[in-house]
């Protein structure tokens, strides 16, 4: 960790990016699907993984509480048959905010959990009151230390909760937690992002029953027991965004391959009205950007299938070399701005306030050296870099690394300068 902390990346900027990169599965569903495996005994196979900090976080969780937790060859092996719902202690828990997805899985299982509190990127307040009502309102007893969560399930997890906003984190800690019960567990305005979709056809895939995922109620009847399962989760929404979004930035011509547009539909929307010119094949999403991007008076990140808030740091540091003023509005997270004011050292002219950011574009941004604060702001400032005409560097990129897989190599092979060091 103490090296990864001290690493950065020297962009030298001003090449136009041309290639094709293959997109693998998301991180976002990979994380939930690893804690589901805690709900089955027998061996499972999770195919097409991102070599991740955050995904090698989560599978020392998983070998804390007894699983068998492999990564080889892009492939993650796990098996749970020996897996006891010991204490996962804070210091693995707060390596990332994905180890909450720990409590409904261990709680289906074993009937009782103490997890300590997630860690996860500073992008503001992110409490797990959702999380914990909805397990309360499932008939599990739940008590809050200040370093953990204690939970016990009263009799069987079954019932129904209606989310007060679709938090995708709480949906899914929500669907593990009713899978193995002799009853059957309704979730009303439930997150219908694709990673939930992933994660019940993962749990069905071992034998759950779970029907409505992708919609706003997703309706868990509780089975005895769950078998195994190789399973390839869908390719990752965001990663493949913001490779498009480098070569949009560079006005270059890339492809990803292993992903449709309708996959990131929301996102290409934004591209398009950038002025990049989309080609979307079965596989494959091409995008071609050869001016100066267009402004987008507005672009508001809101809940699926709107435009996603992981993306909105990318899209702004495209939109700092528009001509004219365009205005993001952060609906999601309450901190997310904090690379618009790293854009500044680039020469970019933004306007922060808590909600909303005002970006007026200028011809050519400057290189910098400037502070990755949290993942996606980090991508964003690695992307604007590769805009300036110069050597820029980009500190602490062990936040860039919980969420891309080398990313200097991806973007090296579609034609960046860019080195770790
Ligand atoms: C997931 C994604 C993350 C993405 C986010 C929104 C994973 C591993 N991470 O995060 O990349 O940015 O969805 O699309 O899938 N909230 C509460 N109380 C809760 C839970 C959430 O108030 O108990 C709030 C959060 O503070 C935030 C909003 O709800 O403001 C959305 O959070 P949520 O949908 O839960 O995001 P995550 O699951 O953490």
């Amino acid at each position: 960790m103490e090296n990864q902390v001290s690493q950065q990346f020297v962009v030298e900027g001003g090449r136009r990016l041309n290639g094709e990169l293959h997109i693998k599965a998301a991180k976002n569903a990979v994380l939930p699907i690893i804690a589901a495996s805690i709900l089955s005994s027998e061996d499972i196979i999770i195919q097409n993984v991102p070599d991740l900090l955050d995904i090698r976080n989560m599978l020392v969780i998983m070998q804390s509480l007894g699983c068998k937790a492999e990564f080889k060859n892009g492939n993650i092996y796990l098996n749970c048959r020996d897996a006891k719902a010991s204490l996962v202690t804070a210091d693995l828990t707060r390596a990332l905010r994905s180890s909450i997805f720990m409590l409904g899985p261990i709680l289906s299982r074993f009937g009782e959990v103490e997890l300590g509190l997630p860690g996860g990127c500073a992008i503001g307040k992110r409490p797990i009151d959702i999380h914990i009502d909805g397990l309360r309102a499932l008939g599990v007893k739940v008590e809050e230390k200040e370093c953990s969560i204690v939970c016990k399930k009263r009799k069987s997890i079954e019932g129904e909760f209606r989310l007060k906003f679709p938090s995708v984190g709480a949906t899914e800690n929500l669907i593990m937690a009713g899978v193995l019960s002799n009853g059957t567990t309704i979730i009303y305005n439930a997150a219908k992002e694709p990673e939930v979709v992933d994660l019940s056809n993962f749990i069905n895939a071992l034998g759950g029953r779970i029907t409505g995922a992708g919609t706003n109620t997703v309706v868990i009847k509780g089975v005895k027991k769950l078998y195994g399962a190789i399973y390839s989760p869908s390719a990752d929404r965001i990663a493949a965004p913001t490779y498009l979004a480098a070569g949009a930035i560079t006005r270059g011509c890339v492809t990803m391959r292993g992903i449709s547009c309708a996959t990131i539909g929301s996102c290409l929307n934004a591209f398009e009205a950038i002025g990049c010119s989309i080609i979307c094949g079965r596989d494959f999403v091409t995008l071609k950007l050869n001016r100066r991007p267009k402004t987008i008076s507005k672009l508001i990140t809101t809940p699926h299938p709107g435009f996603p808030t992981d993306m909105q740091p990318q899209i702004g540091a495209i939109l700092s070399l528009a001509k004219g003023t365009s205005i993001i509005t952060e609906t999601i997270f309450e901190n997310r701005f904090r690379y618009a004011l790293e854009l500044q050292k680039f020469g970019a002219l933004t306007n922060v306030a808590t909600q909303s950011t005002e970006i007026c574009g200028v011809k050519q941004l400057k290189p910098a050296e400037v502070v990755a604060e949290d993942l996606r702001g980090g991508a964003a400032l690695t992307i604007a870099a590769l805009a300036t005409n110069g050597k820029s560097i980009i500190k602490d990129i062990h936040h860039i690394d919980r969420g891309y897989e080398k990313f200097e190599e991806g973007l090296r092979s579609l034609g960046a300068s860019i080195v770790r060091i």
